[in-house]
């Protein structure tokens, strides 16, 4: 009752012109496939070209950040209904480069994803522990907080469309996944846990693994029954790695 999703993170890479040419290859290696969302999500910068880019194709436009108003004096910002403008359908919110490098703090992220949902996109909250978190035995802890947090602006009837990426802080990037066993046991707490604070709507709302993952990882993950797809970061530059990883789920 949950379909997969496969998002791709571009954060900090391309140009406009790079954007177009890997938004372009990315719906020609997609052709044909059915029964799997794929969203992409490249900087700010290429939003309005990747759209025209991938006009006509099924893969749906997201943006990597948003601000909690809808408009006003903060420069630099970028708001829900310039998203929508420009034909975003999700927004990632809370990544872990924008907590840890950036200061965004829980509460902020928790207004963002409001924000997101009122704005009709859909917010991608990422929650994840950092290696140290991790090793001080405070995993589950700290992924509560983040999503119980994060979602405390959302009425039960938006949470159903919300997505929430599990993305461990020691592997993204690294080369070195979360195993398929604890992305699955931490979607399986996630879903627990919204569960509490949404009722039914839990049921619908999809739960992502993201850390390193690639064309021979993904299926580890979507094995997992609490698993609906993937957050992926350096995989989603590569239009046939990325075209790879969204094949694998939907076979
Ligand atoms: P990598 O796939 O490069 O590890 O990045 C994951 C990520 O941060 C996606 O948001």
């Amino acid at each position: 009752m949950r379909a997969p999703l496969i998002a791709g993170n571009w954060k900090m890479h391309t140009t406009v012109r790079e954007a177009r040419d890997l938004a372009s290859g990315v719906a020609s290696g997609l052709a044909g496939i059915a029964d799997v969302d794929v969203v992409v999500c490249p900087p700010f910068t290429a939003l309005a070209e990747v759209g025209r880019a991938l006009g006509g194709s099924p893969v749906e436009l997201g943006a990597q950040d948003l601000h909690w108003e809808s408009e006003g004096a903060y420069t630099g910002e970028i708001s829900a209904a310039m998203l929508w403008d420009l034909g975003c359908t999700y927004v990632i919110v809370g990544h872990s480069e924008r907590r840890r490098l950036l200061g965004e703090e829980d509460e902020a992220v928790g207004r963002k994803v409001a924000a997101a949902a009122s704005g009709e996109l859909i917010p991608i909250l990422c929650v994840g522990e950092s290696l140290d978190e991790r090793e001080a035995g405070r995993t589950e802890r700290i992924i509560q907080t983040q999503a119980r947090i994060g979602t405390l602006g959302l009425a039960s009837e938006q949470a159903a469309q919300l997505v929430v990426a599990y993305e461990p802080v020691w592997a993204i990037g690294t080369g070195v996944p979360a195993t398929g066993a604890e992305a699955g046991r931490i979607a399986r707490l996630l879903r627990e846990w919204l569960g509490e604070w949404f009722g039914d709507a839990a049921a619908g709302i999809r739960i992502l693994y993201g850390g390193s993952v690639t064309p021979e990882t993904i299926g580890e993950f979507v094995s997992q029954p609490e698993v609906d797809g993937a957050l992926v970061g350096g995989a989603s530059l590569n239009a046939g790695a990325f075209a790879a990883i969204v094949r694998a789920v939907a076979v």
